[in-house]
């Protein structure tokens, strides 16, 4: 019974309807927190592409190709494919879907567990990349995005993989809140 009760109030908590008049809820108080600490991935937008452009081009060979999707998960199946230490795409807002072109000109920069810093300026569709020739990513490292406004995102936790997009999906993979993206900071 108790299990049960948390369920939609989980949902709720989500998307944000906020009607707490759940009654059977006891006096739980969790009802005025509007804070989100835990609303989970998907409550943030309506998984709009905020750009309104998308890569049509398939696996076209491009710069541009694929914004959003785990480009080494895919470039390390290829033989044409460039291997890259680090790729991923930068967006405006947390849920945003696969090949929606993200933000131009955010400082994407990597610090390796030997302290060296490697960094990439996003391209027009977001996109960014260090090829595996150019860095020796000595893990874990951790990551943090500088935006044009001078704000910075920063990646609390260490990681391993440098797939960003792999856990940066548009629901959020392995406890990332979606997309990497300033959304937190407007
Ligand atoms: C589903 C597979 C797939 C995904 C996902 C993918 N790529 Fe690729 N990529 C390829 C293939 C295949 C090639 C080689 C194409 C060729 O040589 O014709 C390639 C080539 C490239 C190139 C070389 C282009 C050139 O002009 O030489 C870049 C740069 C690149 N990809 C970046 C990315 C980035 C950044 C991502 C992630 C945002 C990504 N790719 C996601 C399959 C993929
Ligand atoms: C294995 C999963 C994983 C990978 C790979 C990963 N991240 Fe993250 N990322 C997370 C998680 C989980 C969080 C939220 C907790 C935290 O900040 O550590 C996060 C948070 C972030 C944030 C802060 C988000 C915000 O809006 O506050 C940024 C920025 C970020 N990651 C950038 C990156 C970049 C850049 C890469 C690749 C170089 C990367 N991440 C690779 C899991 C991952």
């Amino acid at each position: 019974m108790r299990l049960t009760l948390m369920f939609p109030m989980f949902l709720l908590a989500a998307c944000g309807t906020g009607s707490t008049t759940d009654t059977s809820g006891g006096s739980d108080t969790s009802g005025g927190d509007t804070s989100g600490g835990d609303t989970g991935p998907n409550g943030y937008g309506d998984g709009a592409c905020v750009s309104g452009e998308k890569w049509t081009g398939g696996n076209r060979e491009s710069e541009d190709m694929n914004p959003g999707q785990a480009c080494i998960e895919c470039h390390s199946s290829s033989d044409e494919a460039p291997s890259f230490a680090i790729a991923g795409t930068v967006y405006t807002n947390y849920d945003e879907p696969k090949n929606c072109n993200g933000l131009d000109g955010a400082t994407v920069r990597v610090t390796d567990a030997s302290g060296n810093t490697y960094e990439d300026k996003t391209n027009s569709v977001g996109n960014f990349y260090i090829s595996s020739r150019d860095a020796r990513i000595k893990t874990p490292y951790t990551a943090e995005v500088e935006f044009a406004d001078g704000t910075v995102a920063t990646m609390a936790g260490e990681q391993t993989s440098g797939d960003c997009n792999s856990c940066h999906t548009q629901d959020g993979a392995e406890g990332a809140p979606g997309r990497i993206s300033n959304f937190a900071g407007q």
